[in-house]
């Protein structure tokens, strides 16, 4: 111990030598670099504050009066369920776009005895089944419709973590088919109304999984990462026309998809995600990528202390979501094995 505090007494003494010695225009570039580094970890420290936790983003008014169409895809349960029913309140129609026609009936019939006035329609498409004939029926839908926002909420993620190689491939070719080619091919469709009325929102959900490499969901995390490029680089052509292209970040949220039921101060419901996400629309000066945004207080300041610690890419981050995707995985097998001695 003693020896090493006299080696460390050592070190310093030459430090500070080195420094007194170094010529008068390196100390004051040194210390002016010192200086920056300090002033940039402080303006982006207050600039995640503000974003998290004060300023609001665009007014939803910015795409359209009351009475503008909104369309969501995954409509029927978790949070598009909840982005629909949260634009209801703001006066949008709805398109609501689902795999299970009677949940999307439901669904309308509810929202419409809640908000008066409130139009909506309904189409049942499994977007698995990558059909032309879908992407017809959806433009036929909205043709002639004043549509203001789209959300590409629609996605799939593994059913348990599983390792690469034993995926099986109807799971990888959904999860690609869904989030990515799904995506794409309803933003065809419907950002040509956004353009030529010349305003207009499109919303995708990403993931965490999109930011940090995560094993044992390689296929869901490649998915959401594809959507990250491929939003902001849809951003910055749409710019001009006077669309807003956004990327929604999310850590986990309780739905079917997460299967966590219980709300902790890092897992909101989705009441509580999909308010940010409408509240905070634009907030994006703390993020890596443009156009992009972590709309839930907790997961843009969870994201920001991995970001500015050990790094989203680093070894060691990927090496503790393995671990925690192992963990998963161990107590997803061992949950199904109850469950089949029961049978
Ligand atoms: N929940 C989270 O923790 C979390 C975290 C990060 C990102 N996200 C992302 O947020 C989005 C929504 O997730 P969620 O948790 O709300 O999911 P969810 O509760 O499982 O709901 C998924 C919705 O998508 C629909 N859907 C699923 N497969 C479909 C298909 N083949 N064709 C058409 N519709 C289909 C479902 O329709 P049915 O009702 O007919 O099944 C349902 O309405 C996803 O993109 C997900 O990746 C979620």
């Amino acid at each position: 111990m003693a020896l090493n505090n006299l080696a460390i007494n050592d070190i310093m003494e030459k430090a500070l030598n080195a420094w007194t010695s170094a010529p008068p225009a390196l100390q004051y570039t040194l210390a002016a670099l010192g200086a920056l580094s300090i002033f940039k970890g402080a303006a982006a420290f207050l600039r995640l504050l503000l974003n998290s936790f004060i300023l609001s983003g665009y007014n939803l008014r910015k795409y359209g009066k009351k009475g503008t169409w909104a369309v969501v895809t995954g409509a029927s349960d978790g949070l598009g369920k909840e982005f629909a029913s949260q634009l209801a309140a703001k006066g949008f129609n709805l398109v609501l776009v689902s795999r299970t026609q009677s949940k999307l009936e439901t669904l309308s019939r509810e929202l419409r005895l809640k908000w008066a006035g409130l139009e909506t329609k309904i189409l049942a498409m499994d977007y698995t089944q990558d059909k032309d004939e879908d992407y017809e029926r959806l433009a036929k839908l909205i043709a002639g419709l004043d549509v203001g926002i789209l959300i590409n909420n629609v996605g799939q993620s593994h059913s348990i973590p599983v390792p690469f190689l034993e995926t099986k491939r109807d799971e990888l070719q959904n999860i690609v088919t869904i989030n990515c080619l799904g995506t794409l091919k309803t933003t065809q469709v419907v950002a040509p109304i956004l353009v030529q009325r010349k305003k207009g929102l499109i919303l995708t959900m990403g993931s965490f999984a999109g930011v940090m490499p995560t094993p044992f969901l390689a296929t869901y995390s490649g998915s959401k990462a594809f959507l990250q490029h491929w939003s902001t680089s849809l951003a910055s052509e749409l710019q001009p026309y006077g669309v807003d292209v956004q990327l929604v970040v999310s850590y986990l949220v309780t739905t079917a998809m997460s299967k966590i039921r219980k709300t902790t101060i890092l897992i909101p419901n989705p009441r509580q995600f999909v308010k940010s996400a409408l509240g905070k629309i634009g907030l994006n000066s703390n993020e890596t990528f443009p156009n992009t945004y972590t709309p839930w207080w907790s997961h843009n300041v969870f994201k920001w202390i991995i970001e500015s610690t050990v790094g989203a890419y680093s070894t060691t981050t990927v090496n503790i979501n393995k671990k925690m995707h192992v963990d998963i995985r161990k107590r997803a097998l061992r949950k199904a094995e109850r469950e089949a001695k029961k049978q």
